[in-house]
């Protein structure tokens, strides 16, 4: 078993895909790895530090890509129009285990089973108890969740907590965290740290209790919708236009008081909600901040902009590139945990070998293309 780690060269990507520790671990279990020289750099893992661990340092991605019979990647390889090949470097018979985007990114799963390149998408790791050391998505979106946070304080011109001062007492922010997934479950308890006062709306009934427990105040519509919300999958659902009117009312409403507004509401394989209308940022205090995490599935709020801070109606709009991405050493230690997680159970004891069990959960539900073919049921159906 071979292993291959490239630098990530996306715009504003930071991460990499191993750190010197799983290196170790991969070796442990019987693998050989080998990464891109620089791959780690802006992560703060040096080319020593991999090479320490055991890994063989390649000079560039092709030669990288060729000693590896398995790739593992952060973003969705490139292809030539996007301005670097890596498609074209992945061979008949390789694996790649990566996060794909595949119900949106069709063109790319056909490329990759046409190339004969056996894929896993780990953005659809299946939401069991097994897999929960397996998702990128939950790790990626708890350390996201925490850095909105950070950047809502750093745009904000005044201060988070309640301070009393010989000059006088500042009042605490206001924060209001909508969509309560995981990051904004984090995004709670770090606005509640830095002791702002929070509030928090969903659409699934399960995140009312949640958010009590960290100490904040739920705010939304509950109808018989609204308790039917969530999927099997424990995610959101597309609510009614009619739910969605009652919830802008409500929230309007609410928004008004606010200082610093957090957007994390995603609905997988579809645009975001739009939840912050521009008739809503109208309203909001000048000096307040909007976080919109949701910038790069559409947004949540229509104003934000993709990797910009813009200033509209004397409200600063934050739409951040790469949350995770901003906090590249963490954000790598931890997505370089989830893929050694994932691959250690596939790898046979004996011989050291991948070892695919098509009947296995977390690989029926990841498992993308494979002998040339397009095979995830979500995808074949379609
Ligand atoms: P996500 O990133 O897909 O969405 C973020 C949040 O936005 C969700 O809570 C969703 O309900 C909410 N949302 C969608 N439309 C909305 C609207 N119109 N208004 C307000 N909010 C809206 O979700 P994420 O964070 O990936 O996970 C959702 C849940 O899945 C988690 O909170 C958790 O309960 C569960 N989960 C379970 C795991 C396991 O058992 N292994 C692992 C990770 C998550």
């Amino acid at each position: 078993m071979k292993i291959a780690i490239v630098k990530e060269r996306r715009p504003h990507e930071t991460r990499v895909a191993a750190t010197p520790e799983t290196v170790k671990k991969l070796k442990a279990l019987g693998a050989e790895v080998t990464i891109e020289a620089g791959a780690g750099t802006v992560a703060a893992y040096t080319d020593e530090a991999y090479a320490e661990a055991g890994a063989t340092i390649a000079p560039d991605a092709a030669s990288a890509i060729a000693a590896g019979d398995i790739v593992f990647k952060i973003q969705r390889p490139m292809t030539a129009e996007e301005g670097f090949d890596e498609l074209g470097l992945l061979r008949q018979g390789q694996t790649l285990m990566s996060p794909l985007g595949a119900l949106t990114n069709k063109e790319l799963v056909q490329a990759l089973a046409s190339r004969g390149v056996t894929s896993f998408a780990l953005e659809l790791i299946p939401r069991i108890t097994r897999a929960q050391s397996m998702d990128i998505l939950s790790s990626q979106a708890n350390l996201a969740g925490y850095k909105a946070v950070l950047l809502a304080a750093n745009n904000y011109g005044r201060i988070f907590p309640q301070m009393m001062t010989p000059g006088g007492t500042l009042a605490p922010s206001r924060s209001f965290i909508m969509g309560v997934g995981v990051a904004g479950l984090q995004a709670i308890a770090t606005a509640r740290r830095l002791g702002s006062v929070v509030t928090a709306t969903d659409v699934r009934p399960a995140t009312k209790e949640q958010v009590q427990s960290l100490g904040a105040k739920f705010v939304a519509v509950e109808d018989e919708e609204f308790k039917a919300a969530e999927t099997a999958g424990g995610y959101a659902k597309q609510m009614s236009p009619e739910y969605q009117a009652k919830q802008a009312a409500l929230v309007a409403d609410h928004i008004k008081l606010q200082d610093i507004v957090i957007t994390t509401a995603l609905i997988p394989g579809r645009k975001a909600p739009v939840l912050v209308s521009e008739e809503m940022v109208r309203t909001m205090k000048p000096g307040s901040v909007i976080v919109d995490m949701a910038v790069e599935q559409g947004g949540n709020c229509p104003l934000s902009e993709f990797g910009k801070v813009v200033e509209k109606y004397g409200v600063k709009i934050v739409g951040p590139a790469n949350l995770p991405g901003e906090l590249a050493t963490d954000a790598s230690a931890l997505f370089s945990r989830n893929l050694l997680n994932f691959i250690t159970p596939m790898v046979d004891k004996e011989t050291k070998a991948l070892t695919i069990n098509l009947e296995d959960e977390v690989v029926k539900g990841t498992l993308v293309t494979r002998d040339g073919q397009i095979v995830h049921p979500s995808l074949t159906q379609a």
